[in-house]
């Protein structure tokens, strides 16, 4: 792939912008999982190593442009950045025109550029904007590739250079390598809670597999088909695509649900049958069958692609679901189990298993568009950057 590499080009005492991928799993503003900056830690101590004037740039969730929502800063990950980065000043810049002048061998953090005007549609303003801060930009955010944003994509055509950091290249490289010839069965288990984004994924990656596990709302989607699933987070839009994708595909779908009623004041929990479910329910993790279906399919399985989990995980009685699935997966030792995904690297976390999974990705969306055969818009600017300097 003919792309300028970070390592392979001269930054030295030059002031350098990364968009990193930082949208880690929050609760109550506290970060549950720590993969993806701990993943990025190498390139700025890269560009700290060098002497650079270094300014970090990430989203993190999807905030309403040009409206502060504390849910969504940047800060808890500043705090958690100087805790890991010791004798280093780092700063925190509430927005673009903050006036923090940094030195070489300092570090800026900008607040979350989805809170930026123009970010989400690539504008060509904030593009350049982002692009005169720096001598040279550095696109890491491997898990942020598939998005054609003004950080992402409209920054790097715009600065005098543009290079992929080594988190980006290394995720290529692996994937690129893993994904060659895929011993069979190959499954693919699709779940959380991002409906419309991953359905078109869904599409592609049920062509390639020998069965698809889906949970969380996209399972939900295809359970609403037939059955009434109350309060369940579910995408209407997406019903008449699911209905094709269960005829043509071997797509599997709960049998059994854990459900919460709503209503009940005293927050009552049971297992249904798919089909028994009650306007006042709410899905939040598969049932027991289901869980024993899925892990015969998980045992006999060559190849597993792993994104999402299928219940509401952060909770202690949602988890059984993808608890037990993420052990079957982590203890096939036949299969090369790849997985990628936000919360599916707090889950990897949660239940101990990193050691187990062949490969894990940082990207979510962008690692299963890669795996389809996608173009991701950030590696298709790089391309042309290389071409034109
Ligand atoms: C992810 O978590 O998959 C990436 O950070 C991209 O986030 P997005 O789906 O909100 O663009």
């Amino acid at each position: 792939m003919k792309i300028n590499e970070m390592t392979k080009i001269n930054i030295q005492k030059k002031k350098i912008l990364i968009r990193l991928d930082l949208n880690v799993p929050m609760q109550n503003n506290k970060i549950t999982s720590y993969a993806r900056i701990q993943a990025s830690l190498p390139t700025i101590k890269l560009a700290l190593k060098n002497k650079s004037k270094i300014m970090i740039l990430s989203h993190l969730g999807r905030p309403t442009e040009n409206k502060f929502q504390k849910k969504y800063s940047l800060f808890p990950i500043f705090k958690y950045l100087q805790t890991k980065i010791k004798n280093t000043n780092i700063y925190f810049a509430k927005n673009l025109n903050d006036k923090i002048k940094i030195n070489y061998g300092e570090i800026i953090i900008f607040e979350n550029v989805r809170f930026n005007i123009g970010e989400k549609e690539n504008d060509i303003k904030l593009s350049k904007k982002y692009a005169s801060l720096c001598d040279i930009f550095v696109m890491d955010a491997f898990g942020t590739s598939h998005r054609m944003e003004a950080s992402t994509y409209g920054v790097g055509m715009f600065a005098k250079i543009s290079c992929a950091g080594p988190l980006l290249i290394s995720e290529i490289k692996s994937l690129q390598k893993s994904i060659k010839k895929p011993q069979r069965p190959l499954i693919t288990i699709l779940g959380g809670s991002k409906i419309s984004t991953k359905f078109n994924i869904l599409k592609k990656l049920a062509k390639i597999s020998d069965t698809t596990i889906v949970g969380g709302g996209i399972a939900n989607t295809f359970l609403a088909i037939k059955n009434n699933i109350g309060k369940s987070i579910y995408e209407k839009d997406f019903i008449k695509l699911a209905k094709k994708l269960i005829k043509k595909y071997n797509i599997l779908i709960p049998i059994d649900s854990r459900t919460l009623n709503i209503c009940n004041t005293k927050k009552i929990y049971s297992m249904k049958n798919s089909n028994l479910i009650s306007d006042n329910e709410e899905i939040m993790d598969i049932g027991d069958k289901s869980i024993i279906k899925i892990i015969k399919i998980i045992k006999k399985a060559r190849t597993i692609i792993w994104n999402g989990p299928v219940g509401v995980f952060e909770s202690k009685k949602f988890r059984l679901g993808t608890e037990k699935i993420s052990y079957a997966i982590a203890n096939n030792k036949n299969a090369f189990s790849l997985a990628g995904g936000g919360d599916t690297l707090a889950v990897i976390e949660m239940f101990n298993i990193k050691k187990k999974i062949s490969y894990i990705s940082t990207g979510g969306g962008a690692f299963l568009e890669f795996i389809e055969g996608k173009k991701l818009p950030s590696l298709q600017m790089l391309k042309k950057k290389y071409i034109q300097n």
